[in-house]
């Protein structure tokens, strides 16, 4: 088999403490990987000016499998640009549709809800990732003056929709779940949710053996605090599948833990943390490296490497069964704490010894 050549773009704050870790667990399984890489971020940014260089986006399309991202975001860049630069720009140029973030309990003491455990908290979100409210379409009239206008447009394609909610029902065929909902609000919005009912409903025939069931989000959410095991895959918007996938984090251990991938099939795409730069920790060995690890994991399954990838995640479950853990999980998970470091050697040694 050829190399798969992997871009690895740690990032800023956490980013690199993290990124260290899932690549030293990921050339430690002895796979055809080229892990190559890339310093973009804050420092490179503030250094020379460099976002991303002309023809990144074409070579990233050409020569690579995946983008393995730690995360962007520095309080010395105002506003961020280069931040969105970066990450927005890769999904919205490579166009990486799936926003894939499981949000599945690794341990019954990581989960808040009382009675709730691992049987019970296995759903995955398909967040759409490139449309929605996310396009910066809008614009503001009278700025700055009592009589200012701003406005948000939330663009829906007929396509961008459809390719979503096919992507979950693909899913949830391939993995032999038996749900699929979808969450909108199209009581309000009448426009751009009816549409999404519209194609939902759709496409939930060509998938007849699936339950298919549209809510609206506001009940959805208060419905996974209370029975989290009705749901096995959702899908949703750009907004409602940031929000509903922080609160899926929060049900499964925090961001310390939790994985995505932005996938479009067949074509590069990236695999990251859900967290982002964590300015308030970074540089005092309090990251926890396991959401980087997951989102290797996810990395590997989608590159065809789906025993690795299993293996990997083995390695993370008896980790927080057995091993230490990061500040994060002290409160779950009892003390004393260990340091990011501690915790990549300790998940080293546990993937040596996992078949
Ligand atoms: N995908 C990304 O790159 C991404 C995502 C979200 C935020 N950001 C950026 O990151 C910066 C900080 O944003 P924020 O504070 O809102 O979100 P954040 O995810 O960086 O941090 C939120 C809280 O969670 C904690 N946390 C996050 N990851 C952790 C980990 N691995 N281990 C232990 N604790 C962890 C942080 O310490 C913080 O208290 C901002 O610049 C923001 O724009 C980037």
């Amino acid at each position: 088999m050829a190399h798969q050549r992997i871009a690895v773009i740690p990032g800023d704050g956490i980013g690199p403490e993290v990124a260290r870790i899932g690549v030293r667990l990921l050339e430690s399984l002895g796979l055809p990987l080229q892990l190559e890489w890339f310093d973009f971020g804050a420092d490179r940014y503030l250094k020379d000016g460099t976002i991303l260089p002309t023809g990144f986006m074409e070579t990233l399309r050409r020569d690579f499998a995946a983008v393995y991202f730690g995360a962007v975001g520095d309080p010395r860049v105002p506003g961020n640009e280069h931040a969105k630069g970066i990450l927005l720009a890769m999904r919205f140029e490579l166009d990486l549709y799936i926003n894939l973030r499981p949000c599945v309990l690794f341990d019954d003491r990581l989960s808040p809800l009382k009675g709730k455990g691992r049987q019970e908290l296995r759903f995955t979100v398909f967040r759409e990732n490139t449309e929605g409210l996310y396009t910066s379409t809008g614009g503001n009239f009278k700025k700055g003056t009592p009589d200012e206008i701003a406005q948000e447009v939330e663009i829906n394609t007929r396509k961008g929709v459809e390719r979503i909610i096919e992507a979950a029902f693909d899913y949830a065929e391939k993995r032999g779940l038996k749900r699929v909902c979808m969450a909108d609000k199209a009581n309000v919005l009448l426009f751009g949710h009816g549409l999404w009912r519209r194609v939902f409903a759709e496409v939930s025939k060509r998938h007849p053996q699936i339950q298919a069931k549209a809510m609206y989000v506001d009940a959805l959410a208060m419905d996974l605090i209370r029975q989290p095991e009705a749901y096995d895959v959702i899908v949703t918007n750009n907004l409602f599948g940031d929000i509903l996938t922080d609160l899926g984090a929060a049900l499964t251990g925090g961001l310390g833990i939790a994985a995505s991938g932005n996938i479009h099939p067949g074509q590069v795409s990236l695999f990251e943390p859900v967290h982002g730069s964590a300015p308030d920790i970074a540089g005092k060995g309090k990251a926890n490296p396991l959401a980087m690890a997951l989102s290797g994991a996810m990395m590997l399954e989608h590159l065809g490497h789906a025993d690795a990838a299993a293996r990997l995640q083995r390695a993370v479950e008896e980790q927080i069964r057995s091993g230490s853990r990061t500040p994060d999980l002290v409160p779950m998970l009892g003390g004393p704490a260990a340091t990011t470091e501690q915790v990549g050697e300790e998940l080293l040694k546990c993937l040596s010894s996992t078949r």
